[in-house]
C-alpha cells in the first residue's frame, strides 16, 4: 500500500502544474464500468454474445482469486468488468455479496483514468470527496497501476486508475483472456458515452455540485427542468461532464409531476441512488441495433405515431424514416446537429440498469427533446411511462394494482383508457407519498434508510455501513498483493 500522506503532501506541497491550474482535475476518459452481478460468468457470456464485447482478462480461483471471479470486457475503448462472489472470505467479498442481495446485479464503480491518481485522490479529498481508497500501487510483470478511489452517490464509487506505466490487460492478478465467442464482424459499440446516476429527491443539485467541487466538471447546456418534468418526464436532470467531454455524467432525481417518476421506480427497486444507464457510443446505430435484437437485446418501443411527423421537426438524418420507424430509434436535434438514439429493457430482472445505443452526429445533448415528442406520440394527457425515455430512459408501463404492491410491465399493447383511469387513480391515492417523500427509498428489509441528510460525503457514509475499510479498486478480486501471477496465458490454473 502506498504511502498516501507522503504523496498528498508533496502533491500539494508541490510547485504550480499549469496544466493542473488549467484543469483542477485532468481526467483521460472512462476507464471501466465495473458491474457486481450475481453470476459473472453468465454476464460476461451475455454481454459477449448479445453487446458484442470481448473477454480480455480474468481473474479467479485459477489464478489466485479465490473468493471472487472477475472478467473484463472490451468493445473499442469501452471496458466492462463484471465480478461475482465465489465464496466471501473478507469484507470485500462481504460487500459485494450484501451489495448484490441488496441492490441486484449494478454497477459498483464508474472508474476513471488519470493521469495522477495521487493528485487526483488529493484534489477530491481536499474538496470534499470521501476518500474510499487512499492511493496505492500494483505491480506485475506489465508495470505498475496506482488506484484510489473516492465515493459517490449511492454505494457507487469512482476508482481512480492511473495506468500510462502499465501495459497489461487490465490490472495485476487479471491473466489474459480469449474471447468466449467469436467477436462480431462489425463492431457494435466503441465507446461509452456517457453514465447517468439516479439519486433521491431533491438531492439532484448536491451531487452536481459535488462534481463541480471535486472534479472541476461543469455543466452541460442540456437540462430538464421543472417544466419538462411536470409536463412530461417526471424527472429532473443535468449533466456534468470534464472539459474534454470524455467523461459525462447525468444526474437524475424524480420529480413531482402528473405522472409516476420512474426514478422513483429505481430508487425502490435498486433500493438507494446508483447507476441507471450506461450510453454506448456507436457509428452505426441500425447495424448496432439489428446485431443486438438478433442476438436477443430488448429495446423500448415506440408507437408508429412518432416517426408520422418526425421529419417535421428532426429535418433529414442519416437514416432514413422508415428505417428509424423499423427499429424504433429515436431522433433529437439541436443547433449542434442531431443525434440518434435507442433504449433498452432494464438487463436484469429488477427495473433498474439498462443501456442506451447512441449515434451522435453534432449534437451532445442527451435526447431532452424526446420526452416531449413522445408524450405527444402517444397523445399527450396522463399515460403510463410516455416520458422519461430520452435522459430518463423509460419504460412503457401499466401499472396494475397500485404502487403499493405495484405490479409493472413493460408494454405498448394496452387498453390506453383503462391504463389512464388507472394511472391518474394511482397519482391521486399516492400524491401525498409524493410530495412529502424527503428520504430515499430503502428497502426495509435489507437496511435501515439513512438518518440525516447532510450532504453527499456524510451521506455517503452513513448508507449502509460499509464492512469494509478497504472496498477494492476498480473491480474486483483482491488482487492487492504485488506481482499476483498473471503470467501468460489464459486463466492459468494456480491451485495446483
Ligand atoms: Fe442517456
Amino acid at each position: 500500500m502506498a504511502d498516501t500522506s507522503t504523496h498528498t503532501s508533496t502533491h500539494l506541497g508541490s510547485a504550480p502544474d499549469t496544466a493542473r491550474e488549467a484543469d483542477p482535475f485532468p481526467v483521460k476518459g472512462m476507464d471501466a464500468v465495473v458491474f457486481a452481478v450475481g453470476n459473472a460468468k453468465q454476464a460476461a457470456h451475455y454481454y459477449s454474445t448479445a453487446f458484442g464485447m470481448k473477454l480480455v482478462a480474468y481473474s479467479g480461483p485459477e489464478n489466485g482469486s479465490r473468493e471472487t471471479a472477475s472478467y473484463v470486457l472490451t468493445n473499442g475503448s469501452a471496458r466492462f468488468v463484471f465480478t461475482s462472489v465465489i465464496k466471501p472470505s473478507t469484507e470485500w467479498g462481504t460487500f459485494l455479496t450484501e451489495h448484490v442481495a441488496a441492490h441486484g446485479d449494478g454497477v459498483i464503480d464508474l472508474a476513471i483514468e488519470v493521469p495522477d491518481a495521487r493528485a487526483a485522490y488529493a484534489y477530491a479529498t481536499e474538496h470534499g470527496a470521501r476518500g474510499i481508497q487512499e492511493p496505492y500501487e500494483l505491480k506485475d510483470e506489465h508495470g505498475t497501476v496506482v488506484l484510489a478511489a473516492i465515493g459517490t452517490y449511492g454505494k457507487t464509487r469512482h476508482t481512480l486508475v492511473e495506468r500510462s506505466g502499465y501495459d497489461g490487460p487490465y490490472l495485476p492478478g487479471f491473466a489474459p483472456a480469449e474471447p468466449i465467442v467469436a467477436p462480431p464482424a462489425k463492431r457494435v459499440f466503441q465507446a461509452i458515452d456517457h453514465c447517468v446516476g439516479n439519486v433521491e429527491l431533491g438531492r439532484m443539485n448536491e451531487w452536481v455540485d459535488f462534481y463541480h467541487r471535486v472534479m472541476g466538471f461543469t455543466n452541460m447546456k442540456e437540462f430538464v427542468g421543472d417544466d419538462i418534468a411536470t409536463e412530461y418526464s417526471a424527472l429532473m436532470s443535468k449533466v456534468v461532464a470534464d472539459g474534454t467531454l470524455k467523461v459525462k455524467f447525468p444526474i437524475n432525481e424524480p420529480a413531482v409531476a402528473k405522472k409516476k417518476s420512474q426514478i422513483d421506480e429505481y430508487l425502490e427497486f435498486y433500493g438507494e441512488a446508483g447507476v441507471q444507464h450506461i450510453a454506448l457510443a456507436t457509428n452505426d446505430i441500425v447495424a448496432s441495433v439489428r446485431a443486438m435484437r438478433a442476438a436477443g437485446v430488448q429495446f423500448l418501443d415506440t408507437p408508429d405515431s412518432y416517426y408520422d411527423t418526425l421529419g417535421e421537426w428532426a429535418g433529414e438524418t442519416r437514416v432514413p424514416v422508415e428505417t428509424l420507424r423499423e427499429l424504433k430509434i429515436l431522433v433529437d436535434r439541436d443547433e449542434d446537429g442531431y443525434l440518434l438514439q435507442i433504449f433498452t429493457k432494464p438487463v436484469q430482472d429488477r427495473p433498474t440498469v439498462f443501456f442506451e445505443m447512441i449515434e451522435r452526429h453534432g449534437s451532445m445533448g442527451f435526447g431532452k427533446g424526446n420526452f416531449k415528442a413522445l408524450f405527444e406520440a402517444r397523445g399527450g394527457g396522463l399515460r403510463p411511462g410516455a416520458g422519461g425515455v430520452a435522459l430518463g430512459g423509460g419504460r412503457v408501463r401499466v401499472v396494475a394494482g397500485g404502487r403499493s404492491g405495484a405490479r409493472v410491465r413493460d408494454c405498448m399493447i394496452y387498453d390506453a383508457h383503462q391504463a389512464k383511469v388507472q394511472w391518474r387513480a394511482d397519482v391521486a391515492r399516492h400524491k401525498s407519498r409524493f410530495t412529502s417523500r424527503t428520504r430515499p427509498l430503502h428497502d426495509p428489509l435489507q437496511h435501515p434508510p439513512p438518518t440525516t441528510r447532510d450532504g453527499p460525503s456524510a451521506v455517503a457514509d452513513h448508507r449502509h455501513p460499509h464492512p469494509t475499510g478497504r472496498d477494492h479498486p476498480a473491480a474486483a478480486g483482491d488482487h492487492r498483493r504485488e506481482g499476483a501471477g498473471v503470467a501468460g496465458g489464459a486463466c492459468p490454473d494456480t491451485k495446483a
